[in-house]
């Protein structure tokens, strides 16, 4: 039995597209920006390759910059770094950890759940309300959650977001593996997301847009490659000017195998079209959802509303069924990989099952009821058999009294 990685969401299978590029460069790497060698000055020029290619996959604007991070948990912690003085950053209490929690917590004004897309607009206008449009603010804006698949009106809250004088970033990180994603189209001021949940995971992710505020930061990885000069001063103090370009905020030797493979991974999706992807995609989920749809007691999680719009995540309960242990047997007796918990997004986890949780297990046993669910999410390479195999395996379980 092959293994059905159907955990998409946490971190995808690397493309073979990707394999192929990374084995072909290998032989070939060497230190970037720093040599005077033969390999040296070619990886550089990968590495420099690289940040093109994602500057055209995300279509950003002509002045827009590309640095290359570990993650998006790394790009949105360099923005926070990034904000000028006393900048509030609004953000919607559904979004993942990594959204939540870079930005000094005495800044952040939390947004309540929306009901729906145009809900969510409506909060974010009247959150917006009074803020002075000649200050500084940002808005962080997830593409698509990382919980119910469910995509956000972007463009739209991004006009909001402007016409009240504030800053857009992008948590791109589920969206970009499903969606074309045109910075240009979509308006926002920044964009992160993360190779491994692209198909290339090798431990880069980018932060793409603006430069005004990096540019004028003090670097979050201070460190070699980052400096234009170092001096000691007579009073013993080091005297440092930063570089002005992106180098400023890449200290230290970069990840070009990491950045290539995003890259690589940029061109491949091009290659093959979001259009086929996402027809593919469509196809795949209409059938987990037919086949969750027969499934006894079994609730599946949004916040917009069932039919909305998604990409391919889908977290579930079953009632009375405990989701770590079924993850567990789906691994152990059917070789299917999918993660079961709270998803690395607690407030959200606690919006969605939290009432109604705590309520029928009170009700039930006088307990408190863990807050866990099952997530299925797949993409590229999934194939039928993956998906009818997670699908007779939950019912088999079930009809066994799991
Ligand atoms: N954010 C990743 C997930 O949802 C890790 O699994």
């Amino acid at each position: 039995m092959t293994y059905a990685a159907l955990d998409y969401a946490a971190s995808t299978p690397v493309l073979s597209q990707v394999w192929e590029d990374i084995t072909e460069f290998v032989p070939r790497y060497g230190s970037v920006h720093r040599g005077s060698g033969h390999l040296s000055r070619y990886s550089t020029s990968v590495f420099e390759n690289s940040r093109e290619e994602v500057a055209r996959f995300l279509h950003l604007r002509h002045d827009d910059e590309v640095v290359f991070t570990r993650s998006t948990t790394d790009s949105l912690n360099m923005l926070a770094r990034c904000l000028p003085e006393g900048c509030p950053v609004y953000a919607f209490d559904t979004d993942h950890h990594a959204v939540l929690l870079p930005w000094r917590h005495d800044r952040l004004v939390l947004l309540d759940a929306p009901r729906s897309p145009a809900h969510a607009v409506e909060i974010l206008d009247l959150a917006l309300k009074d803020h002075d449009p000649g200050a500084e603010a940002l808005v962080c804006l997830t593409g698509a959650s990382n919980v119910t698949g469910e995509l956000w009106p972007v463009r739209r809250m991004t006009d909001v977001a402007h016409r009240r004088g504030a800053r857009v970033v992008l948590d791109a990180a589920q969206l970009v593996p499903h969606r074309p994603v045109s910075v240009q189209d979509l308006g926002v001021d920044w964009v992160a997301f993360s190779g491994h949940k692209l198909y290339a995971p090798f431990g880069a992710g980018v932060l793409a847009g603006r430069w005004d505020w990096p540019g004028r930061a003090e670097p979050y990885l201070a460190g070699g490659g980052a400096t234009q000069s170092v001096r000691r001063t007579r009073a013993s103090r080091l005297e440092v000017e930063w570089k002005r370009g992106v180098a400023r905020h890449e200290a230290g030797s970069p990840n070009v195998i990491g950045a290539y493979a995003i890259a690589s991974a940029c061109r491949a999706l091009s290659g093959v079209g979001f259009d086929a992807l996402m027809e593919r995609e469509k196809y795949l989920m209409d059938r987990v959802r037919a086949g969750l749809d027969g499934v006894p007691r079994l609730r599946l999680l949004h916040l917009f509303s069932d039919g909305a719009e998604r990409v391919p995540v889908m977290s579930f309960t079953i009632s009375g069924v405990d989701s770590l242990t079924l993850a567990d047997r789906l691994s152990q007796e059917y070789g299917i990989g999918v993660r079961a918990g709270m998803f690395c997004a607690h407030p959200l986890m606690r919006h969605l099952l939290g009432d109604a949780a705590t309520a029928s297990c009170e009700a039930e046993e006088g307990g408190t009821a863990p807050l866990n669910a099952v997530r299925v999410s797949f993409g590229a390479g999934t194939t039928d058999e993956h998906i009818d195999r997670f699908v007779g395996s939950l019912k088999a379980l079930m009809r066994d009294g799991s």
